[in-house]
């Protein structure tokens, strides 16, 4: 088999009816967000979402983001607190999923949550909100790709990886963000936010958004809460040097910035996430020029200081789990 793929601006209709389809059959369908394209299945079917885990090669299961077209949506599986209703009232659509307790009455498979009492909610913005709108019930949806590979910014990633696996992939273009979504949780006795993953939406926008600094977890890759972000997560097959201030013959070279680099003629190549030094646009090419910069050949990749501040606190994340030991990977 192999995935057939729809185009969203040649055919947008079928792009609505088609994956219906393969969804209400129990099936997985590869859908473009504005974070990265994800494996998305009916969030309330047992079976579906085992076809997600199978096929990206998840040893384990690990509750996944269930994507939802709005609030009213939302509120049937879950129960807001006030500061998260605002979150999400600011922030929704886009890259932000925030982890609410799941009603009682909750439609959501527990496979889904991985059997946690809480259930991580996103409304992704433009396609993928359509789909789920015409669908009715919420999408689980992790990234698109084999576990512990990088996630997917392009169709033809998810083409390359999984498409003998899938019987649909929606083709939107390049994912304009490029890194996952934010993902908070909200204390709701104190109203604390605590960021669980950084991605997407700066912290400092949420923080702004609710008057008040967000927390933070000493260790990143120590967070238990989030269990799909075990070190490794984002690992290409060479190895991945960060910080560096030269690069060796035959190195492959991801800088930042226009900044030269000591050697830089001699490596095996040479990609500048963003000559202007614009974070937004860093993010968003960060996935392809890591799977680039893999693609050359190069045994190691020799990443460039990246400023940690707005989106570059996603960016060093995503880029420590990359150069991060590859034991333990999900
Ligand atoms: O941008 C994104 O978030 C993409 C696109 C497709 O929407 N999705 C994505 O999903 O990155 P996934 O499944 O790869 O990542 C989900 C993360 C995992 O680290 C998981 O452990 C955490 O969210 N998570 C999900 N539900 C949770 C919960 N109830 N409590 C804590 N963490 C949760
Ligand atoms: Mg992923």
């Amino acid at each position: 088999m192999t995935a057939e793929m729809i185009d969203i601006i040649r055919d947008p209709q079928r792009a609505i009816s088609e994956a219906s389809r393969v969804l209400n059959d129990g099936f997985p369908v590869a859908i473009p967000t504005e974070t990265v394209y994800g494996l998305a299945a009916d969030a309330t079917r047992a079976d579906a979402i085992s076809r997600i885990y199978e096929t990206k090669g998840r040893p384990q299961f690990n509750p996944l983001i269930c994507h939802v077209c709005d609030i009213e949506m939302a509120e049937r599986y879950a129960v807001f607190d006030p500061v998260s209703r605002q979150l999400a009232e600011t922030f929704w659509p886009g890259p932000l999923t925030i982890v609410l307790p799941l009603r009682p009455d909750s439609a959501i498979h527990p496979l889904a949550t991985a059997g946690l009492e809480t259930v991580g909610l996103r409304c992704p913005e433009g396609y993928a909100g359509d789909l789920i709108r015409a669908f009715g019930r919420p999408l689980a949806a992790p990234s698109a790709n084999t576990s512990g590979k990088i996630s997917p910014t392009a169709a033809r990633h998810v083409m390359e990886d999984l498409g003998d696996k899938l019987q649909l992939i929606i083709n939107g273009g390049l994912s304009p963000i490029g890194v996952e979504s934010t993902i908070v949780r909200v204390d709701p006795d104190t109203g604390a936010i605590l960021l669980l993953r950084p991605g997407g939406l700066a912290a400092m926008r949420i923080a702004d958004a609710a008057g008040r600094d967000l927390q933070r977890r000493a260790a990143p890759a120590a967070i238990i809460e989030a269990p799909g972000m075990l070190a490794s997560h984002y690992a290409p097959g060479a190895s991945v040097r960060l910080n560096a201030t030269s690069v060796e013959p035959g190195e492959a070279l991801i800088r930042y910035g226009g900044m030269p680099v000591t050697g830089m003629e001699k490596a095996a190549i040479d990609l500048d996430l963003s000559p202007s030094a614009d974070l937004a646009q860093a993010a968003a090419n960060l996935f392809e020029y890591l799977k680039r910069a893999d693609a050359s050949g190069a045994v190691s990749i020799a990443v460039t200081p990246i400023p940690v501040e707005g989106l570059g606190e996603a960016i060093n994340d995503r880029l420590a789990r990359a150069a991060a030991p590859r034991d333990g990977e999900e």
